[in-house]
């Protein structure tokens, strides 16, 4: 047994915000605002604790084909994350990234992510929206085309990740136990959670009996 305390770097697919609100006889959207009003809860938690690196899986490049006003009710979500909550991380000096292909975006939306992006911390939030694992690789791949040889430092630092530590922990709410193309590369070694519970509904609580979990969990990266 070892104690890793508290991890560095942790990752979740907050899936299940579409049958809280089915089970509650409401529309989805309503499923994905209670979603929202969980991440508010669940950031604070996690950075109060000292984890440096959040990665929240809001949006995949499939989820273009949900119901049109599904997608854009996910996309006016966003664009009021952006505008209403993230100046309050920046202000408690979180940074803040996308990781996705953002030129999917309106130009306001853009421009804000762009500026968001340059403030400098050790600690951040990474919200995945308009992402999949396997284009972010061959993204990066592409970014080597003249070279015939690329080194895995040189792969890592053309991915949406770059410089920051693979995810210690990947949690999954929802029920399914499937990766669903997120980070791909940088799960390898992450200690994965799956959780029944829908996200809107995953507490606190239930955040630390993971974390606890974790901090005893013998972490080998291959090794014996
Ligand atoms: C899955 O629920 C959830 C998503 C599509 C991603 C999570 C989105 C949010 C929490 C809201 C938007 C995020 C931001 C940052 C504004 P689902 O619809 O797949 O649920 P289901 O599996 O029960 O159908």
């Amino acid at each position: 047994m070892k104690s890793n305390a508290i991890p560095k770097h942790v990752a979740i697919i907050m899936d299940g915000n579409g049958r809280w609100a089915e089970k509650r006889s409401l529309p989805r959207s309503v499923g994905h605002i209670a979603g929202v009003k969980n991440i508010d809860i669940i950031t604070d938690y996690l950075f109060n604790l000292g984890v440096n690196t959040l990665t929240l899986f809001a949006f995949s490049t499939e989820n273009w084909n949900r119901p049109i006003n599904e997608v854009d009710g996910l996309l006016l979500l966003f664009k009021n994350y952006l505008i209403e909550k993230v100046p309050d991380l920046i202000k408690k000096n979180i940074g803040f990234n996308v990781f996705g292909d953002i030129s999917f975006f309106d130009e306001e939306t853009q421009s804000l992510i762009q500026q968001y992006s340059l403030v400098n911390s050790d600690k951040c939030l990474n919200i995945c929206f308009n992402y999949g694992g396997r284009s972010e690789i061959i993204r990066a791949i592409n970014s080597f085309v003249d070279k015939s040889c690329v080194s895995e430092a040189e792969l890592r630092s053309a991915l949406y990740t770059k410089n920051l530590p693979d995810p210690d922990v990947l949690i999954r709410t929802g029920g399914e136990h499937r990766i669903s193309n997120f980070l791909l590369f940088q799960i390898a070694y992450s200690e994965i959670y799956f959780i029944d519970t829908l996200w809107p509904d995953f507490s606190t609580d239930e955040l630390q009996n993971i974390l606890n979990d974790y901090a005893i969990t013998d972490r080998r990266f291959g090794k014996i």
